[in-house]
This record gives C-alpha cells, structure tokens and sequence, in this order.
C-alpha cells in the first residue's frame, strides 16, 4: 500500500468543512499562532483552561536534562478527580459518562456521579489490599466497565497501571508483571467475544506459576470481575472476588493532589528486539494534551456529543481516547466489548444507531474489511447521528477513506486522520476539522504545539516534495518519559538517531503543500492491524520451538490489514536414536531441501509453529503463514535481508541479490514459497 506512494501523491480530492461546520467549531486556525508564538506557554494556557490544579504550576517545560522532560513541574493535581469529581461538582453528575454495551447485547450505563462513586469505591479496595502510591497495578481485562473503573481507581491512588491487552498469552502477561514487579492483578473469569465467552482468569493462574516455587511473581492479589460466568479455579488467600470487595468498601474516598510528573502508567509496546518497552507516562503534561487533542481534533461538544472509540483499553488509544482524553473533556461516550462481526456483520452500525454515535474513532483495517464486506451492511442502519469520523493505527488509503466519508459519514462528515504513537501519548499530526481542507490519504499537519520535521539521513530537513525520516523535534506534554527500568534503552533508541530530536521510526514524505504522508516504519517493526508487532520478538518465539533452528519474520503488505506477519524457518529433522527415543538433529540445509519433509509434514509442522506464537506471545501475534525453507538469504556479514523475503511474501519479483553470500538461496527459497 505505502509503495505506491507517487500514484498517492496525485490524490487531487479535497474536502474544505462546511459552512456550518467551521460556523460551530471548537478549534480555530489562531491556535497554531499561540502555539508557535510560544510553545511551552500555549501548553501552560491549555493545561489552566482544561485542567483542575490542586496547585498551580508556575513552571512549563523543564528541559535542562534532555531527553528526560518535566512538564508542569511544580504543579499538583489528581488526575482521576480531574476525569471524575470536577464534572460532579460543576453540576454535570447527571450526564452519562459511559454506554457500556456488551457482545450479547446486554448493556449498562454509568452517568458521572455514578462512574465517581465506583471509582471511590474501587479506590478504597485498592488502598486495603495494601496498594499505594506509586506501586504498580496489572490490568488485564475485557472491554468492560470495570477496565475503566480500576484505571481511574488506581491513577486517583497515585498509583501506576500496566493494562495488558486481554490478546496477550499468560507468558506475556508474565514478562509485564515482572518487569514492572506488579503487585496486584485486576482481571476477570472471561469476556464475550465472537459469540462466547473467552476465558481470561486461566492465563493469569499459568502466568504466576510460570517457573514454579523457585520463580515466584511479586504479585499478592489477583482481583476477579465476574463476566463470563465460566467456570475458574480459586487460590485462596490470593484471589479475590470484585464485586465482594466492592460491596465492602468504604464509599467515600477524597482524591489527593500529586506532583504532576507523577507517574501514571506503563503500557509496553513491541520495539526492535525481542523485549518490550515499558512505555511510561505521567501525569499533568499526558492529562493536558490528551485533553486538548481530544477536544480539538474531535471538535467535542460535551453536552450534544456521543463519542464512540472503538479501541481496546489494552492500547494507547484506549488509554488517551477512551479514559482519559474523554473524561477529562466530560464526554458522552460508548465503549463495546465485543468483536465488530459478532452477531452480526452490522453490529458497529447497530451500536451508532441505537446509542446516536456522533463522533467515531477507528482503525483503517476495520474500515477495509467493511467496504470488502459491501455497503448493503451499514446502510441498512441509521447513521444519520455522524458528524466526524477518526482514523489511527496506520495509513488510511485515500479509497478506503473516500468510503468511510461516503458510506459510513453520508458524504459530509469530516475525516481526521490522526497519526501518533503509544510514546507519544496523544496526538502529533492531524487536521483540525474546522479549519484544514482534508486530502484523503494524508495526516497532514502537526497539530498545534507540535513540532515535526522530516529530515534525511544526515539529520537535514527535507523541503517539500521530498521523503525522509519523521521526527519530533521539540518536546511535547504527553511524551514518553522513559522506558521503565531502562534509561539507556531510552535515549538509545528515540534520541541517537538525530541528537536532540526524537525520532519515532516512521517514514514520511512531504507533498508540495508541505503536508505529511506517512509511508510506514523503517525498522523492524510490523503494524498488523494498527497494532504494532516485532519481529525480533516473533522470531524469538519461533526459535524457541525445538524443531526450529532458524527463523525470520516480515511484514507482507495485506489488503486488509495493513501488514502481515509471514514467517520463513529453517527446520531441524526429526531423528530416532538408538534408544528409540525421537531426537533433534540440525540438517544440513545444503542437502535437507524441502522435498526432504512431505506437504503433509510441512502442512502440519507450520500450523504448529502458528499456534506456538500465538500460545507464546499471544493470538494477535500468530504468523499468517509459515514457510519452511532450507536456507534464509543472508549477506556476507550474515544479516538476514529481509527486503528479499518481503519480495517473496509479497509475490514480487525478487530484487537485487548481489550483496548475499550466495546467490542462490533466493532460487530455493522462492521455488518453494511459489
Ligand atoms: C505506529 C504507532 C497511535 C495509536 C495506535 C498505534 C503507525 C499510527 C498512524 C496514522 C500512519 C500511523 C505508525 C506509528 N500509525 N497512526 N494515522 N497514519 N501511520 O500505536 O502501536 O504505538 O504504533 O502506528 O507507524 O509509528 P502504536
């Protein structure tokens, strides 16, 4: 899809915002002004117009130890009593904070007062299990209230929450728990998805006993919401039930001010080696701009609005667009546990109709697998309600895009095509949709506050017309503070690249409006789905399976999913010793050949190394497909080069092979993949 970046480039649609639409906008084109007159000033308006300060901060951005940032440094506030209580006091108790709707159909509704006592409650079972400030809290939950509930329970206590997405295997869960020394996990017996329920409680019981009594974890508690309904084995002493500590709870709970870098949460995310970061955020600059981004770009009108992200709380976009950015804002919003094609192919399009969805966030590849699926499915449903549409995870091509507008926004609702990371924490390239004039395909411009640059190699910014490397080259609110536990990896891998600057890992182009087109990471990083996967991670996992004794993954492009993880392994043969007990023994791939291992073999053998990734890391990470092949093409220093296995994933003709160490692997390979 990025490939064709030129044909992209003579996109010549564009969308100006209607009369009326411009007429009621909350973002006007002065906010760039204010911002560029003065930048950590424009953050400091925003933070005392969006925000409740415990105390005033008299400082903005302290960045005399680069790349480490303070924001607001000397200010103090609650960040739950900001999402919470604020609303309650200012007279909006009443106004429904959240419209849960569950897979089967049944559905709750907590307005603010309510969701506030919730969380008051949950708070108070936190602090009697021992948690406090700054200790860290494991999340793993499905979409439901509850995951709302324990985040905000746990940032009011000054605590620190890692939500693990529920797609995670119990290994997974594991290296988080650990690498953040967890105390206490929050999760749930199952959740509803595609139509039943999937068990989540079973992978938090294997993932603490992982390595036995000699490798116990530091967790104490694990907190059990009753969802599904299944059948779960119970450790006594460690275990508790949800709803038994929160009918015992004490229900008023007052939220105590925290310096504003108060840590906030960790969210880890895949990077370019096998382990992944701890992404860690804090609290008054993320509020702030997760904020400001969230009213802004989606032009909120907290009193007429209905808000629909349809992302998981297990990724950045459920951290900032669904709990935090929202409530701070008092919006109305909707939140799903579900699968989009369960029970039906229509049920997002039911969802905005029976609620009146009026904004939607979504990702590119739902976006596609709905225009696959046809227009008759939405439009047998009322989606008169829309009035602007959201994109994130990926490039939204300009056809999926022109779709979305036409089909599922009636041809008038804006599109704002938002492009940030989970290190950034909130959005850094968007349009505003009272003031720009859209092209479909294109982020386009950083929002105000935000300083981008493309720059090349050398660390020069490109001009217009030309392509490069993404960076941001001032510090924002919401950024990264750090990689838990890890300062080295931190300025290592965002700020060595270009001294100074943050350099995110994307490719991007600047079209001759100076607008930016996002062309994809340029290392070794996959985006499945909108949903970021290593491949150092994934070919760790495959050569832990002992009939593996070499692998390599990359991402393929895929129609619907942006990218797809295929995976080329090299086999090791099935041997019986003498004792007659099987063995493994390395074959040597100059004679192996593939014809060594019938298609039944190799059918069988690469759909268990599929459902060993998926046991391993987790479902979202299972290769598409698996190819066992004799050799990998390597150069001479050995680095295998993966832009020839992408030609052959991909079914391209395969590219220049002059720098392998032999040339002829790339035969083999492709013989056997065609
Ligand atoms: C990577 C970040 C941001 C929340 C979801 C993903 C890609 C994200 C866009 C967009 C083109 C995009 C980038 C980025 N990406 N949004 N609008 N256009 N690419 O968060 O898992 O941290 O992944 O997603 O490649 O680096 P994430």
């Amino acid at each position: 899809m990025t490939g064709s970046i030129d044909n992209l480039l003579h996109e010549t649609r564009r969308f100006a915002p209607s009369e009326e639409f411009q007429a009621n906008a909350v973002a006007q084109a002065e906010l760039y002004d204010r911002a560029s007159e003065d930048r950590p000033a424009f953050w400091g308006e925003q933070a005392r117009e969006l925000l409740h300060w415990h105390t005033p901060f008299t400082k903005t951005l302290n960045w005399s130890n680069p790349p480490f940032a303070q924001w607001f440094e000397d200010g103090e506030l609650n960040v739950a009593y900001n999402c919470l209580d604020r609303h309650v006091e200012a007279g909006n108790g009443d106004r429904i904070a959240l419209n849960w709707e569950g897979e089967p159909g049944d559905s709750v509704t907590f307005t603010y007062a309510e969701l506030t006592a919730e969380v008051k409650k949950a708070a108070n079972v936190l602090l009697s299990l021992g948690v406090g400030r700054g200790d860290r809290v494991a999340i793993y939950l499905p979409m439901i209230p509850e995951a709302v509930i324990s985040m905000l329970a746990v940032a009011r206590i000054g605590a620190v929450h890692s939500v693990v997405f529920g797609g995670f295997s119990a290994e997974s869960l594991r290296a988080r728990i650990d690498d953040a020394s967890a105390r206490l996990v929050i999760t749930a017996d199952g959740g509803w998805r595609k139509g039943k329920v999937s068990a989540l409680k079973p992978a938090v019981d294997a993932s603490l006993t992982i390595g036995g009594d000699e490798n116990p974890s530091t967790v104490e508690h694990v907190l059990v919401v009753k969802r599904g309904k299944n059948d779960i084995d119970w450790v006594e002493g460690r275990d508790l039930w949800w709803h038994d500590q929160i009918a015992a709870a004490d229900t008023e709970h007052e939220a105590q001010p925290f310096p504003a870098e108060t840590p906030l949460f960790i969210l880890y995310t895949s990077g370019t080696t096998g382990k992944p970061k701890g992404i860690l955020h804090t609290s008054g600059g993320y509020l702030t701009q997760a904020a400001f981004t969230h009213k802004n770009v989606f032009d909120l009108h907290p009193e007429t609005d209905v808000y629909w992200s349809t992302a998981d709380v297990g990724w950045i976009t459920g951290h900032t667009y669904v709990v935090y950015g929202p409530l701070a804002n008092g919006a109305t919003q909707v939140i799903y546990e579900g699968t989009p094609d369960s029970p039906h192919g229509g049920r997002w399009w039911e969802i905005v109709q029976k609620y009146g969805v009026t904004i939607l966030y979504a990702a590119p590849t739902a976006i596609r697998t709905f225009m696959k699926l046809g227009r008759q499915i939405p439009d047998q449903f009322d989606l008169s309600s829309l009035r602007l549409l959201g994109s994130v995870g990926e490039p939204i091509n300009p056809e999926a895009w022109v779709w979305y507008r036409d089909v599922i926004g009636h041809g008038t609702t804006p599109i704002v095509d938002t492009w940030w990371q989970t290190e950034t924490g909130a959005m850094m390239i968007s349009a505003l949709p009272g003031v720009t004039t859209l092209k479909p395909g294109s982020a386009q411009v950083p929002l105000p506050g935000i300083h981008i640059e493309v720059l090349d190699e050398q660390g020069t910014p490109v001009g217009k017309n030309s392509g490069g490397l993404l960076v941001v080259a001032e510090p924002w609110p919401a950024m990264l503070r750090g990689i838990w536990g890890d300062p080295d990896r931190y300025v290592e891998t965002y700020w060595s690249t270009f001294p100074g600057k943050y350099f995110a890992g994307d490719g991007a182009r600047l079209d001759r409006d100076g607008d930016v087109w996002l062309l994809g990471r340029v290392d070794d990083v996959m985006n499945v789905s909108g949903h970021r996967l290593s491949t150092a991670e994934i070919e760790s996992s495959l050569v832990s399976h002992p009939r593996v004794a070499e692998a390599a993954v990359v991402g393929a492009n895929d129609e619907t999913t942006g990218q797809a993880v295929v995976a080329f392994v090299i086999v090791r043969a099935e041997t019986a010793d003498d004792d007659g007990e099987a063995d493994v023994t390395v074959v040597d791939a100059t004679t192996l050949g593939v014809t060594a291992l019938d298609a039944t073999t190799l059918d069988a053998l690469s759909a268990e190394l599929r459902a060993h990734v998926a046991t391993q890391i987790g479902a979202i990470a299972r290769p598409k497909q698996v190819f066992i092949v004799a050799e990998l093409p390597k150069t001479r220093s050995g680095k295998i080069m993966r832009r020839l296995l992408r030609d052959v994933a991909e079914g391209r003709e395969i590219g220049d092979t002059t720098t392998l160490a032999d040339a002829q692997v790339m035969t083999v390979i492709s013989g056997t993949v065609g």
